[in-house]
């Protein structure tokens, strides 16, 4: 087990370093047979592995994509993990669009596309909240330095509930309502476990930031 795991972890390293493809990842899926230790076969079955164990050649693409992507560098770490928090920032940055809400401004100075400019992500206050709905204020996901620096101050449980049931936590308009308002977790809280843990890893190694005015 504890080799499998080496294994894994070294592989995945490999492929972000960008030195092997994984195209056979699927081709070797059915066999279950020790493979004899060439460079290739080795390399073969902790591919295997890998997929049989957590990932798709689809999520490691999209995990690739999602380091690239994350507007700040990041300390991903290496293995499963890095797997996890990169497809943790395509789904963030990709996907989920929680920039638009959750960041103040969204965009930096010459960065706005809606004005025709090139894409900028405002870094500075990136994922920090403080964009105003009506009433409705969005929340600073970053990590909360005075609870444990979890993102948005949620251990992994309490963010899934949130996202799945959107439950306010804080309870912050209890006049209006128990749930979040405009936070679209309708759509958020199909996504699977998994997809909402990488979520959650790429939003813990963030760095603390404060809204923007
Ligand atoms: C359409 C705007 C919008 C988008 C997009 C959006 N959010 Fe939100 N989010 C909000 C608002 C507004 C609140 C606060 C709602 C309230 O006060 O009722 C909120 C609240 C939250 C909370 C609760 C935080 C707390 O401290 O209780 C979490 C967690 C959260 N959002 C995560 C996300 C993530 C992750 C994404 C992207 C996958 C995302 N949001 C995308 C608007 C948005």
């Amino acid at each position: 087990m504890k080799r499998n795991l080496m294994l894994v972890i070294a592989v995945a390293g490999m492929l972000f370093a960008g030195k092997i493809g994984y195209t056979r990842v699927s081709a070797s899926m059915s066999s279950n047979t020790v493979a004899p230790a060439t460079t290739e076969s080795v390399e073969s079955a902790a591919l295997q592995n890998l997929q049989a164990q957590e990932f798709t050649q689809a999520e490691l693409e999209r995990a690739q994509k999602g380091l690239t992507l994350s507007p700040i560098e990041v300390n991903a770490g290496a293995g499963r993990t890095r797997v996890l928090i990169g497809l943790g920032s395509y789904l963030v940055n990709a996907v989920g669009g929680c920039n638009d809400c959750h960041t103040n401004p969204p965009f930096a100075d010459g960065g706005d596309p809606f004005r025709g400019e090139p894409l900028k992500i405002n870094t500075a206050n990136y994922l920090a909240g403080g964009v105003r709905f009506g009433p409705f204020t969005s929340r600073n996901l970053t990590p909360d330095p005075q609870r444990g620096n979890l993102p948005a101050g949620m251990r992994l449980d309490e963010f899934i509930r949130v996202m799945r049931t959107g439950a306010d936590l804080s309870n912050l308009h209890p006049e209006i309502s128990p749930l979040l308002q405009v936070m679209p977790w309708t759509v958020y809280g199909q996504m699977t476990d998994r997809d909402l843990q990488a979520i959650y890893l790429f939003l813990s190694v963030l760095p603390r930031a404060q809204p923007g005015q």
